[in-house]
């Protein structure tokens, strides 16, 4: 399925599943379980890298992990982060990124933030090149936030998430991100605009839901050289490998459980 065909079944109210991805082989193994789309994430800083946060991923980890990705999955979209620093400065260096990401198999890129952002969107989209917004939890400002903290309680944040997310979706952008935001505002933006919307964290009535690769299989418990026992888990997260015993059908109960609309489930909302 190429983008267009996606963005198509996304609009005709069919769930999107996606999972990050890294390496040719999980590329392989998601592509064959049915995931909608692969999230060359800059998650990798903390599940690959072993860093506490996204703050040091490089354009070249990037690319290197897209090329390996699209070498595995040649028939899934796949949707590349624009690391921290190539894309806020200005627009045409976030041109030429997002370009050398596209080069190296991406089909869209993505990267956070609304507000002046959509400019750089629309910069993007206008030359050809197709753009995910992530809003709400945009963990590139972790320290800004003051930690992994819910966005959108307050009516002040909800109404600045939204007008964000109707001005990216004005902008053209193909798919929004909506990071860790209650469930009853995810629900009100997916209703509001016509992007498909793609939650991690953001309830059951997002477009499609997002996870990464290692949450849904249980094996990631924070920074390498920190006690493992102060790692919590996030609400959003859950371990589909525990039912299944086998990395193929946790993926593939993902999927499942995405389309028929199980997870996530509200014990996983906010
Ligand atoms: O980098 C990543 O894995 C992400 C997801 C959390 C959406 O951006």
């Amino acid at each position: 399925m190429n983008l267009t065909e996606l963005e198509k079944l996304a609009q005709s109210g069919e769930k999107i599943a996606m999972l990050t991805c890294y390496d040719a082989t999980f590329a392989k193994v998601m592509e064959l379980a049915g995931v909608d789309m692969l999230l060359v994430g800059d998650s990798l800083g903390m599940v690959l890298q072993g860093a506490e946060n996204t703050l040091n991923v490089s354009m070249h980890h990037m690319t290197y992990h897209t090329k390996s990705v699209a070498a595995g999955a040649p028939n899934t979209v796949i949707m590349a982060d624009m690391p921290l620093g190539s894309y806020e400065h200005d627009d045409e260096a976030a041109y030429k990124n997002a370009l050398w990401l596209i080069r190296s198999g991406a089909d869209l890129v993505k990267f956070e933030g609304g507000g002046n952002k959509v400019k750089t969107a629309r910069y993007l989209i206008e030359r050809g090149i197709p753009v995910c917004a992530h809003l709400g939890f945009t963990p590139q400002s972790v320290n800004q936030l003051g930690g992994y903290k819910i966005q959108g309680k307050t009516d002040e944040s909800a109404a600045k998430i939204m007008a964000d997310a109707i001005a990216m979706s004005e902008a053209g952008v193909s798919f929004i991100v909506l990071e860790m935001v209650p469930a009853a505002l995810a629900k009100k933006i997916t209703e509001s605009i016509k992007t498909p919307t793609i939650g991690i964290g953001a309830g059951v009535d997002c477009g499609g839901q997002v996870l990464v690769i290692q949450d849904l299989l249980g094996i990631y418990s924070g920074v390498s050289g920190k006690n493992p026992s102060d790692f919590k888990i996030p609400r959003f997260v859950k371990n589909f490998l525990h039912e299944t015993n086998s990395i193929q059908y946790a993926i593939s109960g993902y999927v499942h459980a995405v389309k028929n609309k199980t997870f996530p489930a509200q014990e996983h909302s906010y």
